[in-house]
């Protein structure tokens, strides 16, 4: 018998043909994600599953689907799946991760030149045709040279986000739980990070830990004129207590690729002129997301045939 693998979301059909080949597919069309219930019950008869950041794999899925062998997630971040109930029932978990460094730093750089020069701001006004011409203090932004670029997690995309502020002429600090030794910045506790920093970045993936790190005290110790950009996950960040930073100006703005509740915003986010929304887009760049869909064909493909997988998530259970 073949085995019987379920894609909760249309991938590119390049990629999907290569686990055609070898296994049999179900593949959810639609153009929501499946409900939790359905999910259930197309997971129950399949050895693999591939999913993407909207499903949630918990303990009811994982107890409904006694064949599977593997959960390929098309992300790095895998706070959408208990991995330590998965690991105890035997069922390997992978992730997608180095190939969307890059895309995600690039994303990260988009949101910080996009609100320290007030880009969107401005396409907004001038789409609303309230341009009146140049004149000389029209829409000042705010330098990066010379400033402080404050890196909070020192994995691979926070790294990738520090290598480019050196072309932006920014110091960079970095905190996390160990120093990272990166050989062009500075190592400091996170408060410190926060009260110097002039944009600050945030890198850490969701964990009990990290869940409202940038929460009301953090943020009235960000300089006034800071920036905080997010493009890890939004419960990072107390949404409310950023939205009250922002109306008071409490800090000068942010850029924020995630949210807590995607995809519902913070209604108090869209009527401020100083924070950049963007909707999830840190992979979203044809390359990539064709190499991610790529990398979990490759995981499942490999796992179904009893080779070890190329990029598993590691849990200590
Ligand atoms: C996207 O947010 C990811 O984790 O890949």
């Amino acid at each position: 018998m073949s085995s019987s693998v379920l894609i909760t979301r249309r991938l590119p059909g390049a990629v999907v043909r290569r686990l055609e080949e070898k296994c049999d597919t179900d593949m959810h069309r639609g153009e929501t994600p499946l409900t939790p219930e359905d999910l259930r019950a197309r997971a129950a008869d399949k050895d693999a599953l591939i999913v993407l950041l909207p499903d949630r794999i918990d303990r009811a899925v994982l107890d409904a689907a006694p064949r599977l062998k593997i959960i390929a997630n098309v992300a790095v971040g895998y706070d959408n799946l208990d991995v330590r109930h998965a690991a105890q029932k035997g069922v390997i978990c992978t992730n997608t991760p180095d190939i969307l460094t890059d895309a995600t730093a690039d994303l990260t750089w988009a949101l910080i030149l996009d609100v320290t020069r007030r880009v969107s701001e401005g396409d907004r006004l001038a789409r609303a045709g309230n341009w009146k011409g140049w004149t000389f203090e029209f829409m000042l932004g705010s330098g990066l040279q010379g400033k402080q670029l404050g890196i909070v997690g020192a994995g691979r995309i926070g790294r990738a986000v520090a290598e480019r502020a050196r072309g932006f002429g920014m110091k960079v600090a970095v905190t996390s739980r160990r120093d990272p030794g990166w050989p062009d910045a500075e190592f400091m506790p996170l408060d410190r990070l926060l009260a110097t920093s002039d944009v600050v970045s945030l890198h850490v993936p969701l964990s009990p830990e990290t869940r409202g790190l940038i929460d009301q005290p953090a943020l009235a110790r960000m300089k006034r004129t800071a920036f905080l950009i997010n493009t890890t996950r939004g419960a990072v960040v107390d949404e409310s207590a950023l939205a009250w930073a922002l109306k008071e100006h409490m800090i000068a703005g942010a850029g924020l690729d995630v949210f807590e509740n995607e995809p519902q915003i913070n209604a108090a986010l869209p009527n401020l002129e100083n924070v950049v929304l963007s909707p999830h887009l840190g992979s979203a760049t044809r390359e990539t997301r064709t190499a991610m869909a790529d990398l979990a064909v490759s995981n499942v493909l490999a796992v179904l045939s009893g080779q070890p997988p190329l990029t598993p998530i590691a849990v200590r259970i």
